[in-house]
């Protein structure tokens, strides 16, 4: 089988073992079950390369971006190569996901670094996280969560901030007028605004091409609050 036929198929998988958990009501269930279902194969998992994000890492050079030992932490971190990205620029990192099955992977792939894996819903936090963080890192974690639920989603993202504290957030994106037809559903400009009712000032925004496989741009957002 090609890449692109590969690429299609585990897309297809993913959008329907999803649709079953939304036709029960559930709309985070789906993750463990798809990195269950793959076990152990990260090919089966559309977002899984092992590699750090490349949006990610185009921001990190373009900034400069250092640790020099400060806190971050990276939300639906997945098999966790964007926090061994951070682990690598010198942050202390703890990472987070929903899926107790991508945090063992996760743990089993970065068994050699200091970071700090949680299974752990966005939406019930150790309360001792919340505003705790000098640098948040959301990449690819809202745009999968159903739209009904964007705004609460937003809010949990933005609730991890300390004061004086960075927020990175990588997503496929999309005009404010466009609507959305399938998982993933990418952001909008309007809907990034929310950020800034959490006392979070835009700091930078760029557009980047899409690849070939997923030609949706890419908007890379930081904010401060
Ligand atoms: C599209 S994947 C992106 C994973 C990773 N950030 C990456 O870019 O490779 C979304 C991730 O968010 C996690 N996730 C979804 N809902 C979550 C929640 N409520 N709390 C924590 N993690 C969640 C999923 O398990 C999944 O690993």
């Amino acid at each position: 089988m090609g890449e692109a036929e590969q690429e299609f198929d585990r897309r297809a998988r993913t959008r329907e073992i999803q649709a079953e958990f939304a036709a029960r009501g559930d709309a985070l269930g789906w993750f463990d079950a798809l990195y269950q279902e793959a076990a152990g194969d990260n090919e089966k998992i559309p977002w899984a390369d092992l590699e750090p994000n490349r949006y990610l890492v185009a921001y990190a050079k373009k900034v400069g971006l250092k640790g020099d030992g400060q806190s971050a932490l990276v939300i639906g971190c997945g098999l966790g190569d964007d926090a061994r990205y951070l682990d690598d620029l010198g942050f202390k990192v703890t990472a987070f996901d929903i899926s107790p099955t991508a945090i063992e992977w996760a743990r089993r792939l970065h068994s050699d670094r200091e970071i700090t894996f949680e299974v752990m819903d966005l939406f019930e936090p150790f309360r001792g996280w919340l505003g705790a963080f000098d640098l948040v890192l959301e990449v690819y974690t809202i745009q999968p969560l159903p739209l009904e639920m964007r705004e609460r989603t937003i809010d949990a993202v933005a609730s991890f901030l300390a004061p004086g504290g960075e927020l990175a957030v990588v997503t496929r994106g999309r005009e404010d007028d466009e609507e959305p037809d399938e998982l993933p559903w990418p952001m909008s400009r309007q809907e990034l605004s929310r950020f800034e009712t959490h006392g979070l000032v835009q700091k930078f925004f760029e557009v980047m091409p899409g690849d070939d496989e997923t030609p949706q741009p890419r908007f890379v957002v930081t904010y401060k609050k």
